[in-house]
């Protein structure tokens, strides 16, 4: 959570982030701070974290966004929708841990959050 002055009317307001970390095929870590309510895919596109590419822009049609969930933090996110499914069988090596970054809302619950990036999304 971050306390910022807004620069219009000089007062106090709270805008909530979280902290989303990706790690690339080649071992390098990007971490981002992205508001709450965005995708974590919106997050990683307006913050050019290589890898994300989102070619359908979170329309479940692409795979582009595909991510592997660090196994601790696999069970605190919401469950994957049928579509959300059926798009992951059409990935670049699917796993148990894959998943939509376009599916996966940005809240508090997901500050920390670790992703790996597919090594053919470079
Ligand atoms: S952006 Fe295309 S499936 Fe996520």
């Amino acid at each position: 959570m971050f306390l910022h002055t807004c620069p219009i009317f000089f007062y106090p307001y709270i805008s909530l982030m979280a902290k989303i970390n990706f790690i690339t095929h080649d071992n390098k870590e990007h971490s981002i701070e992205v508001q709450n309510g965005l995708t974590v895919m919106e997050g990683a596109v307006q913050n050019n974290v290589p890898g994300i590419d989102a070619d359908c822009g979170g329309g479940m049609a692409c795979a582009t966004c595909h991510v592997y969930v660090k196994e601790e933090w696999f069970d605190k996110l919401p469950k994957k929708e049928e579509g959300e499914e059926d798009m992951l069988d059409m990935a670049f090596e699917p796993k148990k841990n894959s998943r939509l970054s376009c599916q996966l809302v940005v809240s508090d619950e997901l500050d920390g959050l670790v992703l790996n990036i597919p090594s053919k999304q470079a």
